[in-house]
């Protein structure tokens, strides 16, 4: 096993971020598209709150944790920055692609909508994922210290996230992470999603 660091993201991390959230999500889209909703606005507008590892060897990034310190600021970015990004790059996308994703790029109707209060108490929210091939090594485990640590040091008050009700994966690596399962909530059509959580004060 090749020796790995963490550190805070830098603006060359990027693609092979993309390639990573390509690589382990369920929805098998433009890998852009997918980035744009899902990693980017964290890596351009607070790079200093997400995190990388990278193998030392090959300075090669195997996994990632992008987040913000304030959801509900992040959403309007995501609405009036990253949104209008999107809709521009479906444009060079087929029209297939786009009926088929049009209430994926919706993001007007985030489901956040539903957990505002749950944003109060856990306002920091994060996405993490570890390369198939370094999954299961403790990667994760240290992407989640790096990023917990320095939500104390910017005295936040606490963190969740979403995960999809069917990945087992993430699920038992949550609760390993010790955080507590805060909500679930149903989705037309598709497996729940159930929010975890941390207070950090
Ligand atoms: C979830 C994920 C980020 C965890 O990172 P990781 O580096 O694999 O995790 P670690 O090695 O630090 O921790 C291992 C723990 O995670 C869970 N885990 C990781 N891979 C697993 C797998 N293939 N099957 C079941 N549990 C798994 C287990 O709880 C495991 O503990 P154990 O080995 O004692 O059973 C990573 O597996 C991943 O990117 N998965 C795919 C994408 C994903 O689901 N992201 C989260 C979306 S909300």
């Amino acid at each position: 096993m090749p020796l790995i660091s963490t550190r805070t993201s830098r603006p060359t991390d990027e693609q092979e971020i993309i390639e990573i959230c390509h690589l382990t999500g369920d929805l098998k889209i433009d890998p852009y598209l997918l980035a744009l909703r899902w990693c980017l606005d964290y890596l351009w507008h607070e790079p200093e709150n997400c995190f990388v590892a990278e193998r030392c060897d090959l300075e090669k990034v195997v996994g990632y944790i992008v987040g913000t310190l304030d959801t509900r600021q992040q959403e309007q970015r995501l609405l009036s920055i990253m949104l209008p990004k999107a809709r521009d790059h479906w444009r060079k996308l087929s029209p297939k692609t786009f009926s088929q994703w049009r209430g994926y790029l919706n993001m007007r109707g985030s489901f956040r909508n539903t957990v505002g209060s749950l944003i109060t108490e856990y306002p920091a929210h994060l996405h993490i994922n570890v390369h198939p091939d370094f999954q299961r090594t403790g990667i994760g485990s240290r992407l989640f210290e790096a990023y917990e640590n320095n939500l104390i040091q910017n005295s936040v008050k606490g963190y969740h996230l979403g995960v999809a009700g069917n990945n087992q994966t993430g699920i038992s690596f949550y609760e390993k992470q010790g955080l507590s399962k805060l909500s679930q909530y149903p989705r037309f059509g598709k497996p729940s999603v159930i929010y975890y959580g941390r207070k950090l004060d």
